[in-house]
Protein backbone atom coordinates (compact mmCIF):
# COMPACT_ATOMS: atom_id res chain seq x y z
CA UNK A 1 0.00 0.00 0.00
CA UNK A 2 1.23 3.51 -0.77
CA UNK A 3 -0.31 6.84 0.05
CA UNK A 4 0.87 9.46 -2.76
CA UNK A 5 0.61 13.00 -1.42
CA UNK A 6 0.75 16.06 -4.28
CA UNK A 7 0.26 19.83 -3.86
CA UNK A 8 -1.83 19.19 -0.64
CA UNK A 9 -3.17 22.11 1.63
CA UNK A 10 -5.62 22.98 3.91
CA UNK A 11 -6.87 26.43 5.17
CA UNK A 12 -9.28 27.45 8.04
CA UNK A 13 -10.78 30.46 7.57
CA UNK A 14 -8.54 32.09 4.88
CA UNK A 15 -5.67 31.00 6.77
CA UNK A 16 -3.03 28.37 5.42
CA UNK A 17 -2.04 25.84 7.76
CA UNK A 18 -0.36 22.80 5.64
CA UNK A 19 0.98 22.33 2.59
CA UNK A 20 2.58 19.85 1.10
CA UNK A 21 4.16 20.16 -2.17
CA UNK A 22 4.67 16.22 -2.45
CA UNK A 23 4.89 13.10 -0.16
CA UNK A 24 5.32 9.53 -0.52
CA UNK A 25 4.30 7.08 2.18
CA UNK A 26 5.05 3.41 1.68
CA UNK A 27 4.90 0.32 3.55
CA UNK A 28 7.62 -2.19 5.12
CA UNK A 29 8.68 0.77 7.72
CA UNK A 30 7.17 3.28 9.75
CA UNK A 31 6.24 6.70 8.02
CA UNK A 32 6.56 9.26 10.15
CA UNK A 33 5.40 12.70 10.14
CA UNK A 34 7.55 15.33 12.57
CA UNK A 35 7.20 19.57 12.96
CA UNK A 36 6.55 21.79 15.15
CA UNK A 37 3.13 22.39 17.20
CA UNK A 38 0.30 23.95 15.23
CA UNK A 39 2.81 22.92 11.58
CA UNK A 40 -0.64 20.90 10.58
CA UNK A 41 0.58 17.14 11.31
CA UNK A 42 -3.18 16.25 12.70
CA UNK A 43 -4.53 18.31 9.80
CA UNK A 44 -2.52 16.26 7.57
CA UNK A 45 -3.50 12.86 9.36
CA UNK A 46 -7.46 13.91 8.61
CA UNK A 47 -6.62 14.69 5.22
CA UNK A 48 -4.65 11.00 4.40
CA UNK A 49 -7.81 9.22 6.17
CA UNK A 50 -10.28 11.18 3.87
CA UNK A 51 -11.85 12.64 7.21
CA UNK A 52 -11.76 16.31 5.46
CA UNK A 53 -10.93 16.86 1.73
CA UNK A 54 -7.84 18.99 1.19
CA UNK A 55 -8.34 22.83 0.17
CA UNK A 56 -6.24 22.00 -3.45
CA UNK A 57 -4.37 18.80 -4.30
CA UNK A 58 -4.68 15.21 -4.74
CA UNK A 59 -4.02 12.11 -1.86
CA UNK A 60 -4.50 9.06 -3.82
CA UNK A 61 -4.23 5.26 -2.14
CA UNK A 62 -2.63 2.77 -4.77
CA UNK A 63 -2.24 -0.81 -4.11
CA UNK A 64 -1.35 -3.83 -6.30
CA UNK A 65 -1.16 -1.44 -9.72
CA UNK A 66 -4.55 0.17 -8.37
CA UNK A 67 -5.00 3.43 -7.63
CA UNK A 68 -7.77 4.80 -5.75
CA UNK A 69 -8.84 7.97 -3.69
CA UNK A 70 -8.85 8.01 0.16
CA UNK A 71 -11.55 6.26 1.87
CA UNK A 72 -12.05 6.18 5.82
CA UNK A 73 -12.28 2.33 5.17
CA UNK A 74 -8.71 1.46 4.18
CA UNK A 75 -7.64 3.53 7.53
CA UNK A 76 -7.79 2.67 11.28
CA UNK A 77 -7.33 6.15 13.71
CA UNK A 78 -5.63 5.74 16.45
CA UNK A 79 -6.40 8.74 18.30
CA UNK A 80 -4.28 10.82 20.40
CA UNK A 81 -5.75 9.74 24.03
CA UNK A 82 -6.51 6.38 22.72
CA UNK A 83 -10.25 7.04 23.97
CA UNK A 84 -11.24 3.71 25.47
CA UNK A 85 -14.40 2.98 27.05
CA UNK A 86 -13.23 3.51 30.97
CA UNK A 87 -16.21 1.20 32.12
CA UNK A 88 -15.54 -1.65 30.02
CA UNK A 89 -12.93 -4.86 29.77
CA UNK A 90 -9.71 -4.65 27.49
CA UNK A 91 -11.21 -7.22 25.49
CA UNK A 92 -14.08 -5.69 24.85
CA UNK A 93 -12.62 -2.41 23.70
CA UNK A 94 -10.51 -3.90 21.31
CA UNK A 95 -12.85 -6.42 20.19
CA UNK A 96 -14.94 -3.29 19.15
CA UNK A 97 -12.82 -2.63 15.91
CA UNK A 98 -13.88 -5.89 14.66
CA UNK A 99 -17.09 -5.81 15.71
CA UNK A 100 -17.82 -1.84 13.75
CA UNK A 101 -16.77 -3.80 10.72
CA UNK A 102 -19.37 -6.35 11.19
CA UNK A 103 -17.48 -9.28 12.64
CA UNK A 104 -19.97 -11.19 14.51
CA UNK A 105 -19.45 -11.46 18.28
CA UNK A 106 -17.07 -14.47 18.66
CA UNK A 107 -14.77 -13.96 16.12
CA UNK A 108 -14.36 -10.60 16.78
CA UNK A 109 -13.31 -11.26 20.49
CA UNK A 110 -10.84 -13.97 18.83
CA UNK A 111 -9.69 -10.92 16.58
CA UNK A 112 -9.12 -9.20 19.67
CA UNK A 113 -7.29 -11.86 21.78
CA UNK A 114 -4.67 -12.29 19.00
CA UNK A 115 -4.39 -8.60 18.50
CA UNK A 116 -3.53 -8.06 22.35
CA UNK A 117 -1.13 -10.95 21.94
CA UNK A 118 0.60 -8.75 19.16
CA UNK A 119 0.68 -6.01 21.90
CA UNK A 120 1.92 -7.64 24.45
CA UNK A 121 -1.32 -7.11 26.44
CA UNK A 122 -2.75 -11.05 26.04
CA UNK A 123 -2.61 -11.35 30.28
CA UNK A 124 -4.91 -8.22 30.43
CA UNK A 125 -7.65 -9.16 28.64
CA UNK A 126 -10.06 -9.17 31.30
CA UNK A 127 -8.67 -5.72 33.36
CA UNK A 128 -11.28 -2.93 33.45
CA UNK A 129 -9.37 0.08 30.64
CA UNK A 130 -9.80 2.31 33.30
CA UNK A 131 -7.31 0.91 35.57
CA UNK A 132 -4.73 0.96 32.61
CA UNK A 133 -1.39 2.90 32.60
CA UNK A 134 -1.22 4.97 29.46
CA UNK A 135 1.17 3.02 27.86
CA UNK A 136 -0.63 -0.04 28.30
CA UNK A 137 -3.65 2.11 27.04
CA UNK A 138 -2.35 3.18 23.84
CA UNK A 139 -1.37 -0.24 23.56
CA UNK A 140 -5.03 -1.14 23.56
CA UNK A 141 -5.73 1.36 21.16
CA UNK A 142 -3.35 -0.25 18.72
CA UNK A 143 -4.62 -3.32 19.65
CA UNK A 144 -7.91 -1.73 18.51
CA UNK A 145 -6.65 -0.38 15.35
CA UNK A 146 -4.95 -3.89 14.53
CA UNK A 147 -8.61 -5.59 15.45
CA UNK A 148 -9.73 -3.57 12.26
CA UNK A 149 -8.40 -5.57 9.20
CA UNK A 150 -7.64 -2.26 7.23
CA UNK A 151 -4.29 -1.84 5.10
CA UNK A 152 -3.59 1.80 6.73
CA UNK A 153 -2.97 2.63 10.92
CA UNK A 154 -2.69 6.01 11.52
CA UNK A 155 -1.65 7.40 14.92
CA UNK A 156 -1.56 10.54 16.23
CA UNK A 157 0.99 11.18 18.41
CA UNK A 158 0.86 7.75 20.28
CA UNK A 159 3.67 8.05 23.14
CA UNK A 160 2.89 11.62 23.63
CA UNK A 161 3.20 11.58 27.66
CA UNK A 162 4.40 8.25 28.32
CA UNK A 163 7.72 7.09 29.65
CA UNK A 164 10.96 6.02 27.72
CA UNK A 165 9.81 2.04 28.46
CA UNK A 166 6.44 2.81 27.13
CA UNK A 167 7.31 4.65 24.60
CA UNK A 168 9.43 2.03 23.36
CA UNK A 169 6.82 -0.95 23.61
CA UNK A 170 4.43 1.33 21.61
CA UNK A 171 7.09 2.03 19.32
CA UNK A 172 8.26 -1.43 18.96
CA UNK A 173 4.55 -3.09 18.10
CA UNK A 174 4.49 0.13 15.65
CA UNK A 175 7.81 -2.02 14.10
CA UNK A 176 6.23 -5.21 13.80
CA UNK A 177 3.66 -4.10 12.26
CA UNK A 178 5.17 -2.57 9.45
CA UNK A 179 5.40 -5.37 7.14
CA UNK A 180 1.37 -6.23 6.92
CA UNK A 181 0.27 -2.66 7.38
CA UNK A 182 1.00 0.88 6.21
CA UNK A 183 1.99 2.84 9.57
CA UNK A 184 1.92 6.39 9.68
CA UNK A 185 2.49 8.58 12.85
CA UNK A 186 2.60 12.19 13.87
CA UNK A 187 5.27 12.62 16.45
CA UNK A 188 7.06 15.02 18.26
CA UNK A 189 8.75 12.09 20.16
CA UNK A 190 12.47 11.70 19.42
CA UNK A 191 12.72 7.95 20.27
CA UNK A 192 10.06 6.90 18.10
CA UNK A 193 11.65 9.66 15.26
CA UNK A 194 14.62 7.11 15.61
CA UNK A 195 12.40 3.98 14.50
CA UNK A 196 10.69 5.80 11.59
CA UNK A 197 11.92 4.71 8.34
CA UNK A 198 10.86 7.85 6.48
CA UNK A 199 10.39 11.52 8.32
CA UNK A 200 8.41 14.32 6.55
CA UNK A 201 9.02 17.45 8.57
CA UNK A 202 6.49 19.86 8.39
CA UNK A 203 8.64 22.26 9.72
CA UNK A 204 10.99 22.80 6.89
CA UNK A 205 9.43 24.82 4.77
N1 LIG B 1 -11.05 22.84 12.97
C1 LIG B 1 -10.16 23.84 12.97
N2 LIG B 1 -10.55 25.11 12.85
C2 LIG B 1 -9.65 26.15 12.84
N3 LIG B 1 -8.32 25.96 12.92
C3 LIG B 1 -7.87 24.72 13.03
C4 LIG B 1 -8.74 23.57 13.06
N4 LIG B 1 -8.00 22.45 13.17
C5 LIG B 1 -6.72 22.87 13.23
N5 LIG B 1 -6.64 24.22 13.13
C6 LIG B 1 -5.41 25.02 13.13
O1 LIG B 1 -4.53 24.47 12.16
C7 LIG B 1 -3.18 24.53 12.62
C8 LIG B 1 -2.58 23.13 12.50
O2 LIG B 1 -3.22 22.28 13.46
P1 LIG B 1 -2.84 20.76 13.63
O3 LIG B 1 -3.69 20.24 14.72
O4 LIG B 1 -2.88 20.10 12.33
O5 LIG B 1 -1.30 20.90 14.11
P2 LIG B 1 -0.34 19.80 14.72
O6 LIG B 1 0.94 19.88 13.96
O7 LIG B 1 -1.03 18.49 14.78
O8 LIG B 1 -0.08 20.37 16.19
P3 LIG B 1 0.19 19.57 17.57
O9 LIG B 1 1.63 19.13 17.50
O10 LIG B 1 -0.01 20.62 18.61
O11 LIG B 1 -0.78 18.44 17.66
C9 LIG B 1 -3.22 25.07 14.03
O12 LIG B 1 -2.87 26.43 13.98
C10 LIG B 1 -4.66 24.90 14.44
O13 LIG B 1 -5.07 25.93 15.31
MG1 LIG C 1 -1.62 17.25 16.35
Amino acid sequence: MRVEIAGVSVAFSGREVLNVASALFVDGGICGIVGPSGSGKSSLLSVIAGLRAPDTGTVVFSQDGQRRKPSRDDVAWVPQGAYLLPERSVADNVAIGALAEGVELAAAMERAEAALEQVGMRDRVAATASVLSGGETQRVALARAICMSRPIIIADEPTASLDREAAQNVADVLGRLQDERLIIVATHDPLLMEQCDTLLDLGAR
